[in-house]
């Protein structure tokens, strides 16, 4: 397998389209499960299998990936049907960009393979289908827009939501259809079973200009399972260190209600950053939360502009603090922040796996090797 992916990489482009071509054509029934515009997933598909391949001799991840694969299928629409299509179009585009690489031992391999993946993908889906549904239908019942194209938007989902605090959700919205994209919940669970997730418009995404600009009370969304490891261990005595630039503030505010929740009172030092003062986001929600919680402080620093308090980008001002060792890290925001944040605590002594992030990419991609690792960003 390993062989023929290193034949067929440098046409990794073209063998996507021709693989999503062949399996439009020969199953029509299957484009309607995909977005309209089909850029994005193209290259999702192709390094989903590059990862399976990549696992292919680690069975825990691998089952543990495809598991996770398999579940989050269900939100696609994809059932036990549409697996052989796709392993037919995906062997026969492997053996069109492979050339004489594929040999009858190359296809045995594939065919055995993606069989075993296939089945791993199916089971999960199958024993999440008995706890959960596929979606959760979610009407909004509040959408305040903040300033600066970021909107704080409350959801209803039609049944209990079971995430945890820290976690991310995947959204689809009535203007993308089948447009999947990731946002994390800005409180913990609440009684009420709503949910609320802070969005960034960001200019070349679709779906975050939709929900900031667009929708609005009344409209209905879908979301995914939650997912996503950035969660408070309840068993551990380390002081946490939060460190927020932009809406990576939401799954922070989310951690510290957690903290106030569990009523352990262990210290929480958060910090959160921006350009100018202006741009600096949930400060003032962080700042009643400090003034209820006496183990919670809060500082804010910005980077581009002369002002009263700190100044700096957050991994120059956390260099200005600590010391941090003893402390369990959650980092949130740009990528750029976060990996040097990681960087600056890594080097005051935290441990790696101490210091938590999401994935900077599609989660599933991610997920299944430590989710502590550096990696991109998610993209709109
Ligand atoms: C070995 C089998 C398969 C692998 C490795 C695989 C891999 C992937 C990956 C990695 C993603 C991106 C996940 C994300 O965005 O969160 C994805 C998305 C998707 N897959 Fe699969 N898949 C497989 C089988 C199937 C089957 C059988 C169907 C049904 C036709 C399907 C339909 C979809 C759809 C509709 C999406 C979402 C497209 C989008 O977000 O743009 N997949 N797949």
């Amino acid at each position: 397998m390993r062989s023929s992916v290193a034949v067929v990489g440098p046409y990794a482009a073209d063998m996507t389209v021709f693989f999503y071509a062949i399996l439009f054509a020969r199953y029509p029934q299957t484009r309607g499960l995909f977005p309209e515009n089909l850029d994005v997933q193209r290259d999702r598909l192709l390094r989903g299998l590059l990862r399976i391949v990549d696992l292919v001799d680690d069975r825990e991840n691998l089952v543990r990936f495809c598991g996770r694969l398999g579940r989050d299928h269900r939100k696609f629409g994809a059932v036990d049907g549409h697996y052989p299509a796709v392993g037919e179009c995906l062997l026969a585009s492997l053996a069109r960009y492979a050339g004489p690489a594929w040999s009858p031992k190359v296809a045995a391999a594939w065919r055995h393979g993606y069989g075993i993946v296939a089945q791993v993908m199916m089971h999960a889906a199958e024993e999440d289908a008995r706890t959960a549904p596929a979606v959760w239908e979610a009407e909004i019942i509040a959408h305040r827009y903040r300033g600066h194209g970021i909107a704080e938007i409350t959801v209803r989902p039609d049944a209990p939501y079971p995430y945890t605090a820290g976690q991310y959700a995947s959204m689809e919205t009535p203007w993308q259809p089948k447009t999947w994209r990731y946002y994390s919940p800005a409180h913990a669970p609440r009684p009420d079973n709503t949910v609320t997730f802070h969005v960034r418009a960001l200019p070349q995404g679709r779906v975050s200009q939709d929900l900031v600009y667009r929708a609005k009370h009344g409209d209905m969304v879908q979301l995914g399972p939650p997912d996503g490891d950035m969660t408070l261990d309840l068993c551990s005595d380390r002081d946490l260190v939060c460190v927020a630039g932009g809406t990576g503030v939401a799954p922070i505010k989310a951690l510290v209600e957690e903290a106030a929740r569990t009523g352990r009172e262990r210290p929480v030092e958060v910090f959160l950053g921006a350009r100018t003062a202006e741009e600096l986001y949930g400060l003032e929600d962080m700042l009643r939360m400090s003034q209820r919680h006496h183990w919670l402080t809060v500082r804010a620093a910005v980077s581009h502009e002369r002002i009263a308090g700190l100044e700096g980008t957050l991994p120059h001002v956390l260099n200005e603090f600590g010391p941090w060792h003893w402390h369990q890290a959650f980092l949130s925001g740009p990528a750029s922040m976060v990996k040097q944040a990681s960087a600056a605590l890594t080097r005051q002594g935290i441990p790696q796996e101490h210091i938590q992030f999401d994935p900077f990419d599609v989660p599933t991609l991610e997920a299944a090797l430590l989710p502590r690792q550096l990696r991109e960003p998610p993209q709109d």
